[in-house]
């Protein structure tokens, strides 16, 4: 059996990774978002909000229990809110804390949890954490957002490291930027005050171009990832390099 958590499947990547996932033929998905939009006998869905951070590690534990005849276990951290985007100066104290909360905390006690539960299970784990081209270089406006994906790519290289360092196997861990895709978080992204994000333009070219990669092809992407360990060593990881 193949266990697959997902987070923020109620639409954009996530959605269509559990629905990507939900076509194999022995799997169970657990899905988290504040939404549900997905109804399979093989899904799960817990309907919460990631930026509660306090209760996430015990509802963590309720989850991430022993699992009849798995052969692979994966946790893929893809729920991800790009927050205000405003320069410093006029930033919302509140939405700085919910942006880290969702993009970085909740990410980290999963892994935490997710790491304490299946180390020294026998199947073939796989944490992924969808990141982002930005967590290289800045863009003004999205200050949170681009540290957040920074602090994912490195919370995936630290565990990758501690994995390695006390020799567990059939253990990986990934960071994968999905490119850029035609969700509610590009649609949000047009939406924004050119005032605050010099590169508008730039982001209603791409949607008007036809350049935004759709969730499916996206989702298939991450698939190939997680189905050919031998071909992906780094832990960080660009589709668009697939
Ligand atoms: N689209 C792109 O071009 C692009 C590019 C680079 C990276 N990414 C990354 O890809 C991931 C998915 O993005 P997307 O484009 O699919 O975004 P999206 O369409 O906005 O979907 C975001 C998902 O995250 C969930 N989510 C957001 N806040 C949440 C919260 N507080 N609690 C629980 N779930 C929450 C949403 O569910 P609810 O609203 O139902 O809670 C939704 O299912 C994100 O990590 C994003 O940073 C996207």
């Amino acid at each position: 059996m193949h266990y697959y958590f997902i987070t923020g499947t109620s639409r954009g990547i996530g959605k269509a990774l559990a629905e990507r996932a939900l076509e194999e033929a022995n799997v169970q998905v657990v899905g988290f978002s504040r939404q549900q939009r997905i109804e399979h006998p093989h899904y799960t869905h817990h309907s919460l909000d990631l930026s509660n951070v306090d209760s996430l590690g015990s509802t963590a534990e309720t989850i991430f229990t022993k699992l009849p005849n798995a052969e692979r276990i994966v946790l893929i951290n893809n729920a991800g809110t790009l927050g205000d985007v405003k320069y410093f100066g006029s930033l919302e104290d509140s939405k700085i804390d919910q942006l880290f909360s969702v993009n970085v905390t909740a990410p980290a006690i999963l892994m935490n949890h997710f790491i304490r539960a299946y180390q020294t299970a026998e199947a073939e784990r796989i944490i992924i954490n969808v990141s982002s081209g930005v967590s290289r270089y800045p863009v003004d406006g999205w200050s949170g957002y681009c540290a957040s994906k920074a602090a994912l790519d490195m919370l995936s290289e630290v565990a990758a490291l501690e994995l390695k360092e006390q020799n567990v196997q059939h253990f990986r861990v990934h960071a994968v930027a999905p490119g850029i895709v035609d969700t509610q978080m590009q649609t949000s992204i047009r939406d924004v005050d050119e005032q605050n994000f010099s590169r508008l333009q730039k982001f209603k070219d791409y949607k008007s171009e036809g350049a935004l990669d759709n969730p499916q092809q996206t989702a298939d992407k991450y698939f190939y990832l997680i189905n050919h360990p031998t071909e992906f060593q780094e832990v960080r990881q660009d589709v668009r390099e697939f």
